[in-house]
């Protein structure tokens, strides 16, 4: 605080009210001059090594000198009087290139145990269940707060690690493939939306509620072990994955069984001639081939469109000269289709 007074020039009792007014400014000094600022701490004799123990004994011996003890890969260790001096700037970290006080968390966190775990998020979920302080723990590591950052727990449980990232302000991908899906996470989630969960984290964020989330149900694969279009995909839901994979953007409206043209997208107009038929069935006769007649079938794209067509099908007999000349650019499937 002394050096505080001197380096605002002012008196020690007006420095004391000014840190206590504004602590920010006595924060910033303490930073400022972290190698000057220390403080006397009795160290533990018989958790050291034998040098220290010794410079210990030495220094309690002349209390008047100061013994310094070097250590390879750690800071050395300055002692006085049988103390050990603790600078500081031990304790500066350099984080997103700015300097904050901190310590290093040890690898065993045994402050987060919860009593009341079983009715946090209130779903019971026995012997599965994180509590969420050690979620907001991880997170506080890991992300920063009200980022663009996104929290993935593919093994969602009862939506331990979906909860809390929404309390903090985090975007999250969760998975599960249980039931307990709707009956715990998507209902725990809905909680917490509403503010009605106060458990967990809450109270230590303030959390009132707010945010959202989309729960979607995956549909079955689109291959099969084959590398075929699995039998049991729609026709729509084969239609919404190519024209997203093809142009980058959701299909405008859902495709309907009959009518190739799925919508367009830029300069793209996407097309997709596909029908599920009996195996052995020719292709043609399903409408799954381009063919010079399928080719003058195609629905037209909507008007003053002039960019490409792009017609998914099983097979083109039609030349590539005139697939040029007409606008359209074959793509064949399975084979052509990406995004999986
Ligand atoms: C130990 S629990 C996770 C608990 C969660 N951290 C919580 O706090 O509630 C693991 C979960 O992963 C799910 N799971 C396991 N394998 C999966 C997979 N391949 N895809 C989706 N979920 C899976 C299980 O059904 C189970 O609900």
């Amino acid at each position: 605080m002394n050096g505080f007074a001197a380096a605002n020039g002012i008196s020690l009792a007006d420095a004391r009210k000014l840190a206590k007014a504004s602590p920010e400014l006595i924060d910033d000094f303490v930073l400022e001059n972290a190698s000057s600022v220390c403080q006397l701490v009795t160290p533990d004799y018989n958790n050291v090594g034998q040098d220290t123990q010794k410079a210990i004994d030495l220094s309690t011996e002349r209390p008047s000198e100061i013994f310094k003890v070097e250590r390879e890969g750690y800071s050395d260790i300055y002692l006085k009087g049988g103390k050990r001096i603790l600078f500081y700037r031990d304790k500066i970290k350099i984080i997103d290139g700015v300097a904050v006080s901190g310590e290093p968390l040890t690898t065993l966190w045994d402050d987060l145990l919860s009593n009341n775990i079983h009715n946090e998020g209130g779903v019971p979920f026995p012997k599965g269940k994180k509590p969420e302080a050690l979620l907001k723990r991880c997170f506080e590591l890991a992300t920063s707060r009200n980022s663009a950052d996104i929290v993935m727990d593919s093994f969602c449980g009862s939506g331990t690690t979906a909860a809390v990232a929404m309390k903090m302000g985090l975007r999250f991908i969760t998975v599960e493939m249980g039931e307990h899906a709707e009956s715990h996470a998507a209902k725990r989630l809905r909680a917490v939306v509403s503010g009605e969960d106060q458990s967990g984290v809450s109270r230590d964020l303030k959390w009132r509620g707010g945010s959202g989330f989309r729960y979607c149900r995956l549909g079955v694969p689109l291959f099969n072990e084959f590398g075929d279009i699995d039998g049991e995909v729609s026709f729509p839901d084969l239609a919404a994955h190519i024209f997203f994979a093809e142009t980058g953007a959701p299909i405008p409206t859902r495709a309907q069984v009959g009518n190739a043209y799925l919508g367009k997208h830029g300069e793209k107009a996407v097309y997709l001639l596909y029908a599920q038929g009996q195996a052995g069935m020719p292709r043609e006769a399903l409408g799954n081939v381009l063919t010079p007649d399928a080719l003058v079938a195609l629905p037209p794209p909507p008007k003053g469109f002039e960019g490409t067509r792009v017609v998914y099908a099983e097979g083109s007999t039609v030349s590539p000269d005139r697939l040029k000349a007409e606008g359209v650019m074959f793509k064949q499937i399975p084979y052509q289709i990406e995004g999986v």
